[in-house]
């Protein structure tokens, strides 16, 4: 697995951006996989810089969000799809009509896991899927569990997830107890994941997701499975990690 650590974010989330420009400018439509988090907030600043300097258009750019939380509308604050808004979708010149994002206000949750599911199925397989991991190890929002759905499905939020996630409500119990996700196997279909993590708390789940066995209790070490899978990583978060283990192929930058 590849690993790519830098003391500096910045220069993370920039690498990561320029990797995606490349991969936009390469394919006529690029298929890229959004997620949502703290994580990637810095890539897709860099993305609009890149996009305001004229180095990257997204007219023929498909987007696939992983997730959302369930009995939010899409106008809610707290919605991942107002978060892409305010963080990507406002600032660059997606096509509406091009960005998918699971529905997470509708009279049939179970109808749109099967909806969202044709249109990733539709899609193919994605060029780049961007991921970041729960403190619990869950990606998008399958959380550990003694089994996993492969494909888009309702999940409860475990407490920790609605904790750890509450600072973008206004109280704990605002958070929504339940969420629509992509499930492991439509991430890992992705032909390419580009995994990141940031900040020393982050560092004893990475341990786990990347040198601990794969179980779906650690739905994050599923990813040792993906023949393409590089991890973006800062100096806190890569802490506990056995940089010279011979499963890394490992770049500093
Ligand atoms: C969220 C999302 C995940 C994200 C994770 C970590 O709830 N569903 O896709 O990776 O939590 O978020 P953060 O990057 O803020 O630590």
């Amino acid at each position: 697995m590849e690993l790519i650590i830098s003391q500096s974010i910045k220069t993370l989330n920039d690498y990561c951006a320029e990797l995606l420009s490349k991969c936009i400018k390469e394919k006529n439509e690029a298929k890229i996989g959004l997620a949502t988090g703290n994580t990637p907030i810095g890539i897709y600043q860099s993305l609009v810089s890149l996009f305001q300097s004229g180095e990257v258009d997204f007219t023929n750019v498909r987007t696939y969000n992983l997730d959302e939380y369930l009995g939010l509308p899409k106008s809610h604050p707290s919605s991942f799809y107002s978060f892409m808004r305010r963080h990507l979708i406002d600032h660059v010149n997606l096509k509406e009509e091009h960005i998918n994002i699971p529905h997470g206000k509708i009279a049939s949750p179970e109808q749109e896991c099967i909806r969202y599911n044709h249109i990733l199925a539709q899609a193919g397989k994605l060029d780049v899927q961007i991921l970041g991991i729960g403190l619990n190890g869950h990606i998008g929002f399958n959380e550990p569990s003694a089994s996993l759905s492969p494909h888009t499905h309702i999940v409860k939020l475990t407490e920790e997830t609605r904790r750890v996630n509450s600072p973008a409500f206004s109280s704990l119990d605002e958070v929504p107890t339940h969420a629509i996700t992509m499930g492991v196997a439509s991430i890992l279909r992705s032909k390419s994941i580009l995994f990141m993590a940031l900040g020393k708390e982050k560092s004893k789940i990475m341990k786990q997701a990347l040198e601990g066995p794969v179980t779906t209790q650690c739905p994050a070490s599923l990813l040792q499975l993906h023949p393409n899978c590089t991890v973006f990583i800062d100096e806190k978060a890569a802490s506990e990690l056995d940089v010279k283990n011979n499963i890394y192929d490992v770049q500093y930058i």
